[in-house]
């Protein structure tokens, strides 16, 4: 079932979502050479509980870590641990907030220290890829037609979308109807309509799009050891158009 969210819900959802946005900001800035991602989930952590917020995924399903934090060839759910990052890695910080009820979700790919072009382009093209998915996010459009975008765009730049993960309808708990894939067929698929709030999340990667799971039954990886990127935000449709709840630009406070 595909539920449409109370106009208050929504704004639970955008105070969630401001924070996280803030959040990723805070990450930008500590993400260098030397750093671990035990000490980035340490931080989210930390901030949300300063900020009267909770890390939804810890103890969802099991998950045991505030954030995922998925590093070059892991495309999703990579586990934060010791292991220093070094320059020229990639790596994709995913988390959802909890704050008063309100649920937002979003994860962002960071370069460690400089990127190169080859980089650069996989960054921008998979956040491109995100916004061009957003565009397709109105009332009376498809499901489909969000992935569609969003394969076409990809796939014509010469990456490939992972179809083994999707974004997802969000709102009490973080996974709810609809399944929201990064591919697929324009106007096929339930239609939109206002009140959904879902998350737009593509992963894309240098190589094939078919992953494997890892012995810890939670970390995917790309077959063939290419990176993966992604991007995700937490949005809602309007007559006006898609809202960004996770937006970090603008004014967040
Ligand atoms: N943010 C993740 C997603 O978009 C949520 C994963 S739930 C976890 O699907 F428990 F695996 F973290
Ligand atoms: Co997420």
């Amino acid at each position: 079932m595909i539920t449409r969210k109370s106009k208050r819900e929504i704004e639970m959802m955008h105070d969630a979502g401001k924070l996280l946005a803030k959040c990723h900001k805070e990450i930008a800035k500590r993400i260098k050479p030397g750093i671990t991602t035990k000490e980035i989930d340490d931080f989210v952590e930390e901030f949300l509980a300063e900020h009267g917020a909770t890390p939804e995924q810890k103890g969802y399903s099991g998950y045991p870590y505030a954030t995922c934090a998925s590093v070059n060839d892991e495309i999703c759910h990579g586990f934060p641990r010791e292991e220093k990052l070094v320059q020229g890695d990639i790596v994709t910080i995913d988390m959802v907030v909890n704050l008063k009820g309100g649920l937002a979700d979003s994860a962002w790919t960071y370069v460690v220290g400089e990127a190169d072009d080859k980089t650069k382009k996989l960054l921008d093209v998979t956040k491109n890829s995100l916004y061009k998915g957003i565009e397709q996010a109105q009332p009376g459009n498809r499901i489909g037609d969000i992935g569609h975008a969003i394969q076409q765009y990809a796939e014509g730049e010469g990456y490939s979308v992972v179809r083994d993960f999707t974004g997802h309808g969000i709102g009490r708990t973080i996974h709810e109807d609809p399944h929201i894939p990064h591919y697929g067929l324009p106007g096929k698929g339930p239609r939109l309509k206002e009140g959904m709030v879902v998350t737009i999340e593509p992963m894309i990667n240098e190589g094939d799009w078919k992953s494997k799971m890892d012995d810890n039954n939670w970390t995917a990886r790309t077959i063939d050891g290419g990176r993966s990127a992604q991007f995700e935000h937490t949005i809602v449709i309007t007559n006006d158009g898609p809202l960004i709840l996770t937006d970090q630009e603008g004014e967040i406070d």
